[in-house]
């Protein structure tokens, strides 16, 4: 890849002819080996330079355009599907730590939560991460009845056919089980097995698999079971669902249940009481990588008493109560043949480096990050540069560092644009309140760059904000392009405007573009959270769109305290706003500034006219307190101050930081001031800690 193509213009007949061959080629494999082997062999923007050049090719030379050519399909066909199954309990991850000092952090965090002191006994247990693929497999009376992959977590494939096939899952479990078990676990292959297999699939012409996790992922997500029977899969299982009663009170106590079970566990697993016990069971298990016969990316850490996990509860997406400590990251060194930069959606320009193709840790890289400008100076990485790539787990390669006695004589340091690549706006970097400049660069051409406007469609449709099916980030920036789509409403209006010629258009059809449309009308009626993420406002993850959701339980009335927050921070609207947990000046800051966009309340005036924002519902709709804004004051005694938002939080109801006249109730332990004085002020119910238990029901 290193040479630059010639431009089409250039190209002579039959050169064009071996290149649409060429192109084609490379296009159906990738297509195939992301499809249909979960094993990409090249990122996206490469895929999508191919398929832009073929598109190029074809356009000069339309002879050349086949009927099945891969530029007339809106991306390759997935497999035809597998049935859902929704998780009764939503499979979850693991936060990750890289130090011994995020360890020590990890135990620090449980034993402020749960405020023990620092000499308190607190077991853990420690495993191995297996690098696999995460499984939830139910039993019912002791008899497998469903498989499922994790999905989004909330959501997966139904594998039960293939997971029966699959020697170390038992069929039934032995001995006495409760009447619901839904076990989970890590299916995997040994390297043993995927060397065999490899080698059976060379000898009959097939794909080889490039890694132990592709090969599991590959084998398992057959629609074929018989396939699926014909690979080496195994299994460990290591956590649980749904389950109708536990058999142990701990969780090294759950795995041995699961062992008599005749469930297969890992061996490696062992209790820890400290600090120092985790660090050296990690680096046993780290002796023994290189041993073990199959992949592991870290250990695992996690409470031992299921009672203290319960305490703990869970941080958005993972536990509180486990930590996997991930194993130092692989290197490798390859050329950098090009620095580009990438504008996202909120103008932030970012440094991609162009690499020359190379293995890292089984997986082929030919992109990474360069973070931003202050990284690419502090690294003095130039282009022609011969460069340390870094691939730890799933996170996006990084460049390390660079060989200086390989830097070629005419590498020049790097100058980063200071203007924007697509729009040619002035690209600067803002200085924060705390006086230091921001790392990153941005464009300020905001809506009128092309890329920004992009950026802010994709993210507008993309699986956690409008998550509109068919409308991928391909399509979005052929609509745009083509001035189908400008801004987030144009995409209700699309088919009143369409008249017929979407199905008309090359490799569509009355079919998909039905289906798109329905897409679209499917998503009218969205979750309150949703909507607000999907307005891409900087610092609005989705968290902090559920804050906001639950605040302001109406779209309207949300447009209108953010722009009435924006009359000064002495108004009752930013008070408000600054008001909820989650919600700082930075983030306020960024809400406002959006609001006073009269761009953006256009937009989502203009969006509202389209769609129906629906309300949250209470987490939990049963509980005395749901719904229910509650503030917590004075010294309490059962639990830490995190530890009783937390809970509240688990219960639907609203933690608040000061009381107001919207406040429902107050729980005050001994020492409380004038928070107290506020709730007599505004005639709000007051309780102790003790009487909280009691309403709560966990007396
Ligand atoms: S416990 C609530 N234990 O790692 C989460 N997970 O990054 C419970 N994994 O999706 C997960 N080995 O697929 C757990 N010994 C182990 C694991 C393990 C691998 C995977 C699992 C999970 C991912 C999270």
């Amino acid at each position: 890849m290193s040479a630059r193509p010639p431009a089409v213009e250039a190209l002579t007949p039959l050169e064009a002819a071996a290149e649409v061959e060429a192109l084609t080629d490379q296009i159906r494999r990738a297509d195939d080996a992301y499809y249909r082997h979960d094993a990409p062999v090249m990122s996206d923007a490469d895929y999508d330079l191919l398929r832009l050049r073929l598109q190029a090719v074809e356009a000069r030379f339309p002879d050349l355009l086949r009927p099945d050519s891969p530029s007339l399909k809106v991306g390759a066909r997935p497999l035809e599907k597998f049935g859902k199954v929704r998780h009764r309990v939503p499979m979850l991850s693991l936060a990750n730590g890289f130090s011994d000092e995020d360890v020590a952090e990890f135990l620090a965090r449980i034993r402020r939560f749960l405020n023990l002191a620092a000499e308190a006994p607190l077991a853990l247990t420690a495993e191995p991460k297996i690098d696999g693929l995460s499984i939830a497999i139910r039993y019912e009376g002791g008899r497998m009845v469903q498989a499922a992959t994790r999905g989004d977590g909330e959501e997966g494939e139904d594998v039960t056919q293939n997971v029966r096939t699959i020697a170390e899952v038992p069929a039934r479990l032995s001995g006495t089980v409760p009447e619901v078990v839904e076990v989970r676990g890590e299916i995997y292959m040994s390297h043993k097995d995927l060397r065999t297999l490899n080698e059976k699939q060379n000898q009959a012409g097939d794909k080889i698999f490039a890694n132990p996790r592709n090969a599991a992922a590959g084998s398992l997500r057959q629609l074929d079971a018989s396939i699926t029977a014909a690979r080496p899969l195994r299994f460990f299982a290591y956590t649980w669902g749904e389950m109708s009663a536990l058999p142990a009170e701990t969780q090294i106590g759950m795995v041995q249940a699961f062992r008599r079970w005749g469930l297969p566990t890992n061996p490696e697993m062992v209790l820890c009481q400290s600090a120092e016990d985790l660090l050296a069971a990690y680096r046993a298990i780290e002796g023994r990588r290189a041993s073990l016969g199959y992949d592991i990316d870290g250990v695992v850490y996690k409470v031992n008493d299921l009672g203290l996990q319960q305490r703990l509860g869970f941080v958005s997406r993972s536990p509180r109560w486990a930590l996997a400590h991930k194993f130092a990251a692989e290197q490798a060194t390859t050329v950098l043949e090009a620095i580009d930069i990438q504008v996202g959606r909120t103008g932030a320009l970012t440094p991609v480096a162009r690499l020359q193709p190379i293995t890292v840790g089984g997986v082929v890289v030919a992109n990474a990050t360069l973070h931003n400008e202050d990284e690419i100076a502090r690294k003095d990485v130039r282009v022609g540069d011969t460069v340390i790539v870094q691939r730890a787990g799933d996170v996006i390669p990084q460049i390390v560092g660079v060989v200086l006695e390989k830097r070629p004589a005419h590498a020049a340091p790097y100058r980063f644009p200071h203007s924007c690549p697509v729009c040619g706006s002035h690209a600067e970097r803002e200085e924060r309140e705390s006086g230091k400049t921001d790392a990153v660069r941005r464009c300020t051409g905001g809506l009128i760059c092309p890329a920004q406007r992009v950026e802010r469609l994709k993210h507008f449709a993309s699986r956690n904000a409008f998550d509109i099916e068919g409308l991928g980030d391909r399509i979005i920036e052929d609509f745009h392009n083509e001035g189908l789509i400008h801004s987030p409403p144009d995409i209700f209006t699309l088919e009143a405007r369409d008249g017929g010629r979407l199905a008309a258009r090359e490799g569509w059809g009355v079919t998909s573009a039905g289906n798109l449309f329905a897409a679209i009308a499917a998503r009218r009626q969205i979750a309150l959270d949703r909507f607000i993420f999907a307005l891409g406002i900087r610092h609005v993850g989705e968290t902090t769109a559920r804050v906001l959701a639950r605040a302001y339980p109406d779209a309207a009335l949300f447009r209108d305290q953010m722009v009435a927050a924006g009359q000064g921070e002495d108004s009752e609207a930013w008070a408000e706003l600054t008001s909820h947990d989650g919600i700082g000046a930075v983030v306020a800051e960024a809400i406002v500034q959006f609001f006073a966009e009269p761009h953006n309340v256009e937009v989502v005036n203009a969006l509202l006219a389209e769609v129906r924002p629906v309300p949250l519902v209470a987490r939990s709709t049963s509980s005395p307190v749901a719904g229910k804004t509650v503030v917590f004051t004075g010294a309490l005694e059962r639990m830490t101050r995190e530890e009783a938002k937390a809970m509240a939080e688990r219960l639907g109801a609203k933690v608040a930081g000061s009381v107001s006249k919207k406040t429902d109730l107050v729980v005050a332990g001994p020492g409380a001031g004038s928070k107290l004085k506020d709730a007599e002020k505004y005639g709000v119910e007051v309780i102790d800690e003790a009487a909280w238990f009691i309403r709560v029901g966990e007396a």
